[in-house]
């Protein structure tokens, strides 16, 4: 992150500490209507609009590290399959064979340099040109071209593989933004996948996505001995276009003091004695809690000695599953450091946070199915919330949004680009 920027943040803070009430103009939100975590109509206009036009995370690059290594990706509600081409292009295509639409591939993974589905044997090569058919002289005028695998859109950003049904959709990197450049720091291209860990929520997708998008509720449910460690009166948001946003929160009084800072605001390079590091990470990443929602499904709070995507996908309209992949800096050739007794350790004590965080989702999910839930009022410290919910509608279209369920468009004004 540039040094203006960092400068301005630390401005911001200041600010968010010194203010009696939101800024002069920002508008009062409507409530959010609780049909759009349970009505069935909204699911399906998002499952239609938005996630088969965002750009969602599908893998790593060392997930298929070799020409010739595919792997299944079926997260986004369709069969997918993500190859790592001869030529050495990763791309996406639809796992469904051209011929009767069996799946071309069934294991998970694997490395061929000819993908051949198993029912008839038409084969395809890593570019998804249909290279081989059977008794070809039986079909009547077959035009192998046209019968190629259908791609997807498929780009990779900092080793991160990023998959897009919208064959119209935006290049990741205009998709991404700020988030890209304000990302460039932690060299993603030289981290590796440490620890993948995946829990089962019934709760709808955005009960837990917001879950992470605020810090209103972080002295209330992770204070230990009196202290939640930040301060959420000095949280500072950053709305970025397409549904993207950052948080930044500063420690708070006794945490600040215990890293031997004077206050909040002496942003230091600390060093971790126990882990490796980016070491291209910024001195307010180290001495803030610095997070970002990549939209609409991914969170992300970064740390110089590695850090975890949060990332939650729709089974259902009250079933979320929630991966939690954690990154850290690459090991080269030695052993994998997560046996360690430091990452044994940092593991147990984010699984008790994200506890803390969980614990609400199933419980608020029968609440908001509740003829008792009148709607739900948004604060200005919750703006994140807000900004997700705007995009979800545009991408959906707003015109086809029940009028009963949509959000009005309020935050343009208060954008950063
Ligand atoms: Fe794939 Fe027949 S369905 S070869």
């Amino acid at each position: 992150m540039d040094r203006a920027l960092m400068e301005r943040l630390r401005e911001e803070i200041r600010y968010e500490f010194g203010r009696e009430g939101p800024p002069e103009g920002f508008p009062k939100f409507p409530d959010i209507p609780g049909g759009r975590y349970t009505d069935p109509r909204f699911f399906e206009l998002e499952q239609k609009y938005v996630w088969s036009r965002s750009w969602l995370l599908a893998g790593r690059v060392d997930d298929v590290p070799t020409p010739g290594d595919y792997m299944l990706w079926t997260d986004s509600n369709v069969p997918v399959l993500v190859v790592h081409g001869v030529d050495g292009t990763i791309r996406a295509f639809f796992n469904s064979c051209q011929h009767r639409g069996a799946p071309v591939v069934r294991e998970s993974r694997g490395n061929n340099r000819a993908l051949r589905c198993q029912y008839h044997s038409w084969t395809y090569d890593t570019t998804g040109k249909l290279v081989s058919v059977p008794d070809e002289r039986d079909f009547v005028d077959l035009d192998p071209e046209s019968r190629c695998l259908p791609q997807l859109r498929c780009e990779i950003f900092g080793g991160w593989i990023f998959v897009n049904q919208d064959p119209d959709a935006l290049p990741l990197l205009e998709w991404l933004g700020p988030v890209a450049t304000q990302w460039e720091g932690l060299q993603g291209d030289n981290l590796r996948t440490i620890h993948k860990k995946t829990v089962t929520i019934p709760c709808n997708w955005k009960v837990t996505v917001e879950a992470f998008q605020e810090v209103y509720h972080f002295k209330h449910i992770h204070s230990r001995g009196g202290d939640s460690g930040l301060d959420n009166r000095g949280a500072t948001m950053g709305l970025f276009p397409h549904g993207h946003s950052r948080m930044i929160t500063p420690l708070s009084e006794p945490a600040a003091k215990a890293r031997g800072m004077k206050d909040c605001y002496d942003w230091q390079m600390f060093r971790s004695p126990y882990f490796a590091e980016i070491e291209t990470v910024d001195e307010m990443t180290r001495s803030t809690s610095t997070a970002y929602s990549v939209f609409p499904n991914l969170i992300t709070p970064l740390a110089a000695d590695g850090f975890p995507f949060l990332i939650a996908w729709p089974i259902d309209i009250g079933t979320t599953r929630f991966d939690v992949i954690h990154y850290a800096p690459d090991w080269g050739d030695e052993e994998s450091p997560v046996n360690s007794k430091s990452w044994r350790r940092r593991l147990e004590g984010f699984d008790v946070v994200m506890e803390e965080d969980c614990r609400n989702m199933a419980p608020m999910q029968r609440s908001l199915d509740s003829p008792g839930l009148r709607g739900i009022p948004i604060n200005y410290q919750e703006r994140r919330i807000w900004h997700l919910n705007e995009q979800i509608d545009r991408m959906i279209g707003i015109e086809r949004v029940p009028e009963e369920l949509r959000v009005p468009q309020l935050l343009e004004p208060y954008l950063e680009r």
